[in-house]
């Protein structure tokens, strides 16, 4: 939740990101095909078993965290 691991953490991700169109369908996007260099991390995987429902459930859980806060 708070602590980074091999990438950035969930609120750490739910502050740079408003809850808004674009940036669920980018990040739902991403977490599909993986990708970098956007915290200064290491490579995350691609994950292409999901589809982009699956992907945005999980974009709208992770930004929902900063207005929970
Ligand atoms: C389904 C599980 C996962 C979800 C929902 C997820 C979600 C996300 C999101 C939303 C971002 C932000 C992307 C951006 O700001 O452009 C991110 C970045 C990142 N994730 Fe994941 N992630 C998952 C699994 C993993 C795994 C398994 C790893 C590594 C073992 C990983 C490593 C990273 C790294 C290194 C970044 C930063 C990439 C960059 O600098 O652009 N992620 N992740």
């Amino acid at each position: 939740m708070d602590n980074p691991a091999k990438g950035p953490s969930f609120s750490a991700i739910a502050k740079r990101y408003p809850i808004q169109k674009q940036y669920i369908e980018l990040l739902g996007r991403k977490i599909i095909s993986g990708g970098s260099g956007t915290w200064g991390y290491p490579v995350m995987g691609a994950h292409p078993k999901l589809s982009e429902e699956e992907a945005q459930a999980m974009v709208w859980y992770i930004l929902s965290l900063e207005s929970s806060e």
